[in-house]
């Protein structure tokens, strides 16, 4: 076993080469590898396809071979061929590495990691083997012996789990015994240093280790490739003296925040199903699969962490919450819903009536009653909120007045561009159950959204800026604009974007390039953000040396970081893009001709903003400044509002002419 575990972490702790990585990219053939998986129709020199990312019946998914990039013009997903395979089949960068050198026969050749990375990884490793060990371990323990059989299989049975969803979940058993684990993971030679840090045994008078799930059921939890990073152990029957479940400390593999159990059981139906059903406990998840529902994971009856959101948002945009009807529970997924919100994921909500939880609920009326009855009563969690706050606030007017902010404030937290709509149904909805009239909604909401955004200006800007009281300028076009003008380094990214993407085509019909078009545009508006910066000199001075460069020169940059900022940019494209059907509506437009728009309209969004930002300091500056150099502020002011006009006004043309 020792011998085993050496070799396992070295294995591991090696990196593929660049060399490979080289080798992978000259023979990819982004067409061959998208089109395994979608069927692909030429179309000029683009492939055009269904999107495998969004439903769609025709056809808006392009992929070009020569740039070597695929984007759905439905849904804006775009990437080269890493990402997609990444995407596609959920998978890392180096498992996505993988996959496309098996897929051409390329050996893999890796090197070794630095001592203090190879340590950490050897740790985790290490803690994987000891995981899986004493999962088998204690499902022996439960299947094989006496006191398993006994005490825990029968408990388990007495319950209405079946050996089958026993045996799929792993679950186990820890004996009674002071150190029956213990003693086989020391006898198998496992590291007595580590032993301790998986949580499977504690130390007692600093050298003595004994287990420390005795006498418990064991749930073993496990990351998205089925490996086992923890363990739940629940006492058997009622919890008197001891804490009903013991669970694994955080360590190199266990991050609480970062789970869902369930997840790996269920990800597959998840997105087949194109719903994500959260519960509280184990046993919930483990019920409802043994009844055939398997699109369930459950987030330990604790608030909502915004990466176990992101988990879910991997698969579906549809989150259902099913938690029992008593109120601690509620109000702890309650928390952290508004997150959810922000993730732009669609979130409801159905309590199990009568004192159960799904577990029980699930055994007690069978699968199809469930269903019925969680798609009957699942309500839309801003909805069920309100109703709920509603109910309390009675006839209470200045309870109401409360709920009515408060609920403004969870509709302003949607705040992608592309839920715009859902926005709109919500205030149509709650105004119209809180008896309010419409237009007052609409105004607190937005109201709200403006006072988050000079907010978060407020907290970027150095301390003795202060310009609260500053009503100036008045935003050029409507509410829309404003706020896209507000999200600074969007800006900044889109613009990027567009650079990589389109700088080597014309601008317009002069003689420039849409590169030289940026550079002329942004020399007095310098970026913020460093990395972008950085980003972007990198191509000028790439461009200038004629080495014509794209987006693909820098997906495959040398160093990871910038490779990962490019596969961003690219990968989430500002959200402006989602609008342009509407700002187009019936008019067609060639992909150059969007080119051209979306790099006019991102250049003068962000200088928008930048003026903005120049505005407020004027402003602040003002308030200190003698007579003279008030006369000279004044007139700064002025020249800004030329610009400002003169930028609205391109901005007009091109989206409403
Ligand atoms: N939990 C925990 N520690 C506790 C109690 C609960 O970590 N002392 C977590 C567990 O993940 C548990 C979930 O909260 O699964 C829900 O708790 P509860 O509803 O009490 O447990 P169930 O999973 O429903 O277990 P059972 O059906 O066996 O009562
Ligand atoms: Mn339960």
């Amino acid at each position: 076993m020792a011998n085993f575990i050496n070799k396992y972490s070295i294995s591991s702790a090696a990196m593929i080469t660049p060399n490979t990585i080289e080798q992978i990219k000259n023979r990819l053939d982004i067409i061959d590898v998208v089109g395994e998986f979608v069927k692909l129709k030429k179309r000029g020199s683009n492939y055009l396809g269904n999107c495998p990312f969004h439903n769609e019946k025709t056809p808006s998914f392009t992929v070009s071979p020569a740039k070597e990039l695929y984007k759905c013009f439905g849904c804006g997903k775009s990437g080269n061929t890493i990402t997609f395979v990444m995407e596609h089949e959920k998978v890392s960068y180096v498992d996505a590495l993988r996959w496309l050198a098996t897929r051409y026969n390329i050996e893999i050749e890796e090197t070794q990691v630095s001592d203090q990375q190879k340590q950490q990884m050897q740790v985790a490793d290490s803690l994987y083997v000891i995981n899986n060990f004493a999962g088998k371990f204690f499902e022996d323990q439960l299947f094989n012996s006496e006191e398993g059989i006994n005490i825990a299989l029968s408990y388990l049975k007495e319950r209405g789990f079946r050996e089958e969803i026993i045996k799929k979940f792993q679950i186990g058993y820890n004996p009674q015994q002071r150190d029956a684990l213990t003693k086989a993971l020391l006898s198998n030679q496992f590291n007595r240093e580590l032993l301790p840090r998986t949580g499977l045994v504690v130390v007692r008078n600093e050298t003595d280790l004994q287990d420390n799930y005795r006498g418990r059921i064991i749930f073993p939890i496990h990351n998205n490739s089925g490996k086992i990073i923890g363990f739940g152990a629940r006492v058997i029957g009622k919890a008197e003296k001891a804490p009903k479940y013991i669970n694994t400390p955080e360590n190199e593999l266990y991050v609480k925040s970062k789970i869902l159990y369930g997840s790996f059981f269920a990800r597959m139906a998840i997105d087949k199903q194109d719903e994500c059903l959260l519960v509280e406990g184990y046993t919930d998840v483990v019920s409802l699969h043994q009844a055939g529902i398997e699109n369930v994971v459950a987030s330990g009856g604790t608030s909502l962490t915004v990466d176990q959101l992101r988990l879910v948002k991997k698969y579906t945009n549809n989150l259902t919450i099913i938690y029992d009807g008593d109120s601690a529970g509620v109000k702890a997924a309650l928390r952290g819903l508004d997150m959810a919100l922000e993730e732009g994921l669609n979130v409801r909500l159905v309590l199990i009536p009568d004192n159960e939880d799904p577990d029980s609920y699930v055994n007690k009326v069978g699968k199809e009653a469930f269903q019925k009855f969680i798609k009957e009563n699942k309500k839309d969690f801003i909805i069920f909120q309100l109703e709920v706050m509603l109910k309390d606030a009675g006839n209470d007017l200045n309870q109401k007045n409360i709920l009515v902010n408060h609920v403004a404030e969870t509709i302003s937290k949607i705040n992608k561009a592309e839920d715009f709509i859902k926005q709109q149904e919500y205030i149509k909805q709650c105004s119209a159950l809180l008896k309010i009239d419409e237009g007052g909604l609409i105004t607190l909401v937005n109201k709200l959204k403006r006072d988050k955004i000079a907010k978060d200006e407020k907290k970027q800007s150095t301390p003795n800026n202060h310009f609260n009281d500053y009503q100036e300028p008045p935003p050029p076009a409507d509410e829309e604009i404003n706020y896209l003008a507000s999200q600074d380094e969007k800006h900044e990214r889109n613009v990027l974007r567009v650079l990589l993407d389109y700088g080597l085509n014309e601008y317009k019909d002069s003689q420039t390039t849409i590169a030289e078009y940026i550079f002329k545009e942004l020399q007095d508006f310098p970026f913020e953000s460093p990395e972008l910066e950085s980003l972007l000199a990198s191509y000028k001075i790439q461009y200038e040396a004629g080495l014509n460069p794209t987006t693909k020169t820098f997906l495959y940059h040398e160093d990871p970081k910038t490779r990962e900022l490019v596969i961003s940019i690219t990968l989430f494209p500002y959200e402006l893009s989602s609008n342009w059907d509407k700002l187009y509506e019936g008019k067609k437009i060639t992909t150059i001709d969007n080119s051209i728009v979306d790099v006019t309209m991102s250049v003068n969004y962000y200088k928008l903003k930048k003026l903005k930002k120049m505005f407020d300091q004027n402003q602040a500056d003002m308030e200190k400044a003698s007579i003279d150099d008030q006369m000279l502020l004044i007139r700064i002011h002025k020249e800004l509002k030329d610009i400002e006009r003169e930028i609205t006004k391109n901005l007009g043309t091109v989206i409403i002419k």
